[in-house]
C-alpha cells in the first residue's frame, strides 16, 4: 500500500519591515479608507536589503523543519514555489538546499504564481505516495516587491513579502493530502503578467523605460475569475475526497484581497469561522499566502490534527488549485532537533565545496 504524505511540520517568515497604508499615502496618490475598503490590506512587510526570496524561504524552511523534528540531511526533494526566484537560473530552491544542509536532497522551483503552493503540495505528495521519496520540503517564498512598480496604484498597493514552508513525511496512516485540483487557462496570461524580461521581451533600456519589468495587471477581471474558481476548485476538491462541505473544520484561501475571500465564501455558503483570513497584515504574499495563513491559523488553535482543511488559491497564468488535507501534526518527536544550530556546519561545508572546485579548476586549467 502506498505511504501518505503528512504534513509533519509548518514555518514562516516574513520581513522586519513593514510598510503601512500611511506609508504608502506618501508614495502614491491612495489613502488608508480605500485600500481598507476595497482590498482589507492595513499592512504588508517589505524585503530589506539583506534579505530575498531564498533568504526567506531558507528561514521559513528551517522553522518547519523544527517543528517537524526532521534533520535537513534527510530531506529528499525541496521545491520552492515562486514568481520572484533569486535568479533565472540556479533554482532558489538549490540555494535553500545548500543553505539548509539538506546534502540528500534534490531541488528545483514550480512557477504556478499565487496557486504554486497547492501544485507543489500536490507534487511532492504524489513523491511520496509514489514510494520515490520520504521526505520532502515545500516552501512558497516571494519578494514580489522587487517587481512591484512603486508609481502604480493599482498594484503597488496590493503586494507583500514572505514565506512559508510544510514539511512533508511519508507514514502509514490516513492523512495529508487526500485529493487535489490542477486547473489553468492560459487564455487569460495577459490579465496578470511581468512583461519584460523573459525571451519574448528581453531586458533593454527601453522595456525599464516603459516599466514593462514590473507586474501589469487587470484587477476587474482577476477579481471576477478569482471568486468563480474558488468557488468551483473547493467544491471538487471536496467532492473527489469524497466528502461534504460540512466534514471541513476550515478553508485557508489564498489571501489576495478580503471582497474575494468573502464572496467566494458567500457562494459556498460558508460562515466567516470557518474560513481564515489574515491578509490585512501581510497583504498578497502570492505564492506564499497560503502556508503563511496556516502557520497563523495553527497558532490560533484554528487548525488541530484530525481537521480536514482546504486550502484553495489562484493566480496568474492563469491558474487555480485546491486541495483536502487531513491536517496530521507532527510525527512523536524521539529527540529535538534545531536545523538552525547545524548552519555553522553547513556555512563550512558549501565554503569547502567551493574551495575544492576552485583547486580543481585550477589544476586542470593548469594541466591543460
Ligand atoms: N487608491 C485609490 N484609488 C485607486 C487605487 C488606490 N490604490 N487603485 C485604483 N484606484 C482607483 C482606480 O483608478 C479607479 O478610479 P476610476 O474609477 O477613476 O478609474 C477606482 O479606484 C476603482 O478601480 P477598480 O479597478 O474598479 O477598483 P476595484 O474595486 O476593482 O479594486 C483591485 C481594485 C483591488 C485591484 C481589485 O480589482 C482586485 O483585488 N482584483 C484582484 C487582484 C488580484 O487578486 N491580483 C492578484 C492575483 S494573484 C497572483 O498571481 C499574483
Amino acid at each position: 500500500m502506498s505511504p501518505y504524505a503528512h504534513i509533519t511540520g509548518w514555518g514562516m517568515a516574513v520581513p522586519a519591515r513593514v510598510l503601512t497604508n500611511a506609508d504608502l499615502e506618501k508614495m502614491v496618490d491612495t489613502n488608508d479608507e480605500w485600500i481598507v475598503s476595497r482590498t482589507g490590506i492595513r499592512q504588508r512587510h517589505i524585503a530589506g536589503e539583506e534579505e530575498s526570496t531564498a533568504t526567506l524561504a531558507k528561514d521559513a524552511a528551517l522553522n518547519a523543519l523544527r517543528v517537524a523534528n526532521l534533520n535537513p540531511v534527510n530531506v529528499e526533494l525541496i521545491i520552492v514555489s515562486t514568481s520572484s526566484p533569486e535568479h533565472f537560473f540556479p533554482a532558489t530552491a538549490c540555494l535553500v538546499q545548500d543553505q539548509i544542509g539538506a546534502t540528500h536532497a534534490g531541488a528545483f522551483d514550480l512557477s504556478a504564481a499565487c496557486s504554486g503552493f497547492i501544485y507543489a503540495l500536490n507534487m511532492a505528495t504524489q513523491a511520496i505516495r509514489s514510494g520515490s521519496v520520504q521526505n520532502a520540503l515545500v516552501i512558497g517564498a516571494e519578494t514580489l516587491s522587487r517587481f512591484v512598480n512603486w508609481e502604480d496604484r493599482n498594484t503597488c498597493v496590493l503586494f507583500g513579502d514572505g514565506a512559508g514552508a510544510f514539511v512533508l513525511q511519508a507514514g502509514d496512516e490516513i492523512g495529508g493530502l487526500v485529493s487535489a485540483v490542477m486547473r489553468s487557462d492560459g487564455s487569460g496570461g495577459d490579465l496578470l503578467s511581468v512583461p519584460a524580461g523573459g525571451s519574448n521581451l528581453p531586458t533593454s533600456p527601453s522595456t525599464i523605460l516603459n516599466n514593462q519589468h514590473t507586474i501589469h495587471m487587470n484587477g476587474r477581471e482577476v477579481f471576477r475569475f478569482a471568486t468563480r474558481v474558488i468557488v468551483q476548485a473547493t467544491k471538487e476538491a471536496i467532492a473527489s475526497a469524497q466528502l461534504k462541505i460540512e466534514d471541513v473544520k476550515l478553508i485557508i484561501p489564498h489571501q489576495a484581497n478580503l471582497r474575494i475571500i468573502e464572496a467566494a465564501m458567500r457562494g459556498l455558503e460558508i460562515p466567516p469561522d470557518q474560513y481564515f483570513v489574515n491578509i490585512e497584515r501581510y497583504g498578497n504574499t502570492s505564492t506564499a499566502s497560503i502556508p503563511i495563513a496556516t502557520c497563523e491559523a495553527i497558532q490560533q488553535g484554528r487548525l488541530r490534527a484530525g481537521d480536514n482543511t482546504v486550502f484553495v488559491g489562484f493566480g496568474a497564468g492563469l491558474t487555480w488549485g485546491a486541495a483536502l488535507v487531513r491536517w496530521s501534526g507532527p510525527f512523536l518527536p524521539h529527540r529535538h532537533i534545531y536545523p538552525a544550530s547545524y548552519r555553522w556546519w553547513v556555512t563550512i561545508r558549501s565554503k569547502l565545496l567551493r574551495l575544492v572546485r576552485r583547486i580543481e579548476g585550477w589544476i586542470w586549467g593548469r594541466n591543460v
